[in-house]
């Protein structure tokens, strides 16, 4: 969709929905509680291009872009949409293809093949992230201290590298993974490499240090904003991130060979970070601000050592900050849920919808209203959420009937508090847990907590008769409508 970095924030700025700060602003701390009050203004305010961001009280010849993602229209803005449904009914339409029953299905059919041409990426051979090549073994003058890193809170262990997108291979398959993992810097040519346990990045390292082989990482930042969301996107391990790339943006992704690893890149990046990692080296990661709103202790992490740092000669360095919700991260999660809620839906055909409230950060509160059929079907809807890729880390997952609307938080608090018995109604299991969770004794697994705020069918032990819920009648809801339409006329 977009060609490069600097085009999508040219749609932005065309669109109302970038500010540009030509005055200089810390890259320590201060760019942070500016990101950190726009992310926060109503609507996820708008994207930020710090134009002379300072590193130790020096500007940096390297623009720095911070909450592009961080609304609904930007999020669509970066996928190429009016709203991120658009894409959910494409894949939804590719999950349920039959056989075309009408000419208008056939066509439909034919254009969302023509969109999956798109999905497999080129091979080219010139590249704008090429344009500029530091190999950091031949020359000393350009390390990673020259790029605008943030340092976003005051305990944070260092400056942080917070959008990353990192190519990593399976090395018995070959298949590619992207992932976004932050990383610390240690130094001009190393950093910590977070991708913790439950990752594909970590499964991919993990086979490296059983072969003893050093393993090649390449990072790269910038370019369609498409590459960070589908990094972050929690697509199945072996499902390719850039084939969902091109897929969504139905525009082949150009590759780009890097220079000393053997993996590709998209040739539009801004900056690519080359390198490997190399098997049992773990060094102290950390503490950070982190998505919890806490900070997350120093734990130890693999170091990557980088080779080569290449760029475009207008490079923009993109960022983003995490920290008590709700930050930019809560918008990509949200258009990757809409997107991916067909899938689950297959899955489960009574899920209506799915919400994770900005509060959770992710996965520490999931809503889920279904189409109730059965007894105990809220339970088998919680385990298998429990049992399905990262929402295995769902600390609570609150299941209520279809007619209740869990984008409105209070709406499904009433229900929990109004149509459970806690003994009865709750689950608590055991399930592994996302690594940045600080409240479990041990880190990586704990408790798993499910509520059922369904109304109780025969058969599930409760006997009194389940009461109505209060509801007007239509008809007289309609009349109140066009009453109040004329207010003024009637109401003094
Ligand atoms: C801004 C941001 C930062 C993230 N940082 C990390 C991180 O440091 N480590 C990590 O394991 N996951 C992190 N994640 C979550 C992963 O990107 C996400 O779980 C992704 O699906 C992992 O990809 P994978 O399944 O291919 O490993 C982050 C997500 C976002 C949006």
């Amino acid at each position: 969709m977009y060609s490069s970095l600097s085009h999508f924030i040219s749609a932005l700025e065309s669109a109302g929905e970038l500010l540009r700060i030509k005055l200089p602003v810390a890259t320590e701390l201060q760019m942070t509680e500016l990101a950190d009050r726009e992310m926060k203004s109503p609507g996820g305010g708008k994207a930020l291009l710090f134009e002379k961001p300072t590193i130790n009280g020096k500007v940096s010849r390297f623009p720095v872009l911070l909450n592009a993602l961080g609304s609904r229209r930007r999020m669509a803005m970066a996928l190429g949409l009016s709203s991120v449904e658009e894409l959910a009914s494409q894949l939804e339409f590719l999950l349920k293809a039959k056989p075309p029953q009408s000419l208008r299905d056939g066509l439909q059919l034919l254009r969302q093949g023509m969109d999956l041409r798109h999905a497999r990426p080129r091979l080219v051979k010139k590249a704008p992230c090429h344009e500029v090549v530091h190999l950091l073994k031949e020359q000393k003058d350009f390390s990673l201290e020259d790029l605008p890193i943030l340092q976003c809170w005051p305990k944070d262990g260092g400056r942080f590298i917070t959008l990353p997108t990192v190519y990593t291979k399976d090395p018995d398959t070959g298949m590619r993974n992207v992932g976004m993992y932050r990383m610390q810097v240690y130094d001009g040519c190393t950093t910590g490499m977070h991708w913790q346990i439950h990752k594909v990045g970590a499964r991919h390292g993990k086979r490296y240090y059983e072969r003893g082989e050093p393993m090649p990482v390449a990072v790269a930042l910038g370019g369609d904003p498409i590459f960070p969301f589908a990094a972050m996107a929690p697509l199945p391990d072996g499902i390719d991130e850039i084939l969902f790339a091109g897929f969504a943006r139905k525009r082949s992704v150009d590759l780009v060979q890097c220079l000393t690893v053997p993996l590709e890149v998209p040739a539009e990046s801004d900056f690519v970070l080359e390198g490997f990692v190399y098997p049992h080296e773990k060094r102290l990661e950390g503490p950070f601000g982190d998505h919890t709103g806490f900070y997350t202790p120093p734990d130890e992490y693999p170091v990557f050592h980088i080779t080569a740092i290449t760029h475009r000669r207008e490079a923009i360095y993109p960022a983003t900050i995490v920290g008590i919700p709700p930050m930019e991260d809560f918008y990509m999660g949200e258009a990757s849920l809409r997107i991916f809620l067909p899938i689950f839906k297959v899955n489960f055909p009574e899920i209506v919808d799915i919400a994770l409230p900005p509060e959770g950060v992710f996965h520490n509160l999931v809503f889920v209203s279904i189409r109730k059929q059965y007894p105990w079907q809220a339970f088998k809807i919680m385990h298998g959420l429990w049992g399905m890729g990262q929402m295995m880390f769902s600390k609570y997952i609150i299941v209520v009937d279809e007619d209740c609307d869990i984008q409105n938080t209070s709406e499904v608090l009433f229900r929990l508090c109004a149509n459970t018995d806690p003994q009865r109604d709750s689950i608590v299991t055991k399930n592994p847990s996302d690594s940045l969770d600080h409240a479990p004794t041990l880190p990586n697994i704990g408790s798993h907590m499910g509520f059922d705020a369904t109304r109780k069918l025969p058969g599930e032990g409760y006997t009194r008769g389940w009461p109505d819920l209060i509801k007007m009648d239509p008809a007289v809801k309609e009349w109140a409508d066009g009453f109040l339409k004329c207010r003024d006329n009637f109401c003094h």
